[in-house]
């Protein structure tokens, strides 16, 4: 659907980049789209969050026998889940950093499609132990590779001042730490919603390849 036109509301993707039991990435998930309900242009309704899940997705490893760029999906699983990033204008990927990288199972899932995720533009909100800096620089470079416009805003989440841990037990991999943010990442997140409501719009120009 064609949302350059002002009083359509735009459809953001929110997806969680995890899978592991345990993991944080829900919890980052619901911060971000909490956060973004709170952006003016949300509050306007001009702006829908919904959180993208790639656990509940459940893709097995790519399986798919033609590369995604010629569009023939031969498994129900992929085409399940392009109906799925069809139906959003622009995401947000939510990505923490394993290895220096993203995970396995967020490559995954964007290399299960191509003319879904082209041309629509994407912000990164990374996190890991540093930030996660390093899986958004790769993130950007994958995205940028399936055509889409990639927003400058960013944001990254260090668990260690970005999380609040029980005494003592900040480095216990397995300790329930809440999710706390200092100001600065609301804002950042803020700024990087603006970047997709204007770029959906046609504000900013898409890349083209
Ligand atoms: C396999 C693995 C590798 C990791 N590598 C890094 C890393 O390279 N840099 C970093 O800052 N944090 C790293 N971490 C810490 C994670 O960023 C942190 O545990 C985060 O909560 C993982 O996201 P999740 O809880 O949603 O799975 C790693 C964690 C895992 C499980």
């Amino acid at each position: 659907m064609d949302r350059t036109h002002e009083n359509e509301p735009i459809t953001v993707g929110l997806v969680v980049g995890s899978s592991r039991p345990g993991r944080r990435g829900p919890t980052v998930g619901k911060w971000a789209a909490e956060t973004m309900a709170g952006h003016p242009a949300a509050r306007a309704g001009g702006l829908t969050v919904e959180l993208v899940d790639l656990a509940e997705q459940r893709l097995p490893m790519l399986d798919e026998p033609v590369p995604a760029r010629f569009g023939d999906y031969r498994h129900d699983h992929t085409r399940r889940w392009s109906s799925v990033v069809s139906a959003y204008d622009a995401f947000v990927f939510v990505t923490p950093e394993y290895n220096s990288s993203v995970p396995a199972v967020l490559k995954n899932a964007i290399d299960y499609l191509d003319a879904e995720w082209r041309g629509k533009p994407a912000g990164v909100l990374s996190y890991g132990s540093r930030g996660g800096g390093q899986a958004a620089e790769h993130l950007r470079v994958i995205l940028g590779e399936v055509g889409m416009a990639v927003v400058p805003g960013h944001v990254e989440l260090r668990l260690f001042t970005d999380f609040q841990w029980p005494a003592g037990s900040a480095t216990d991999p397995t300790a329930h730490a809440r999710i706390a943010p200092a100001p600065e990442r609301a804002a950042e997140l803020a700024i990087m919603v603006t970047e997709l409501v204007d770029a959906v719009r046609g504000a900013v120009p898409v890349p083209v390849r």
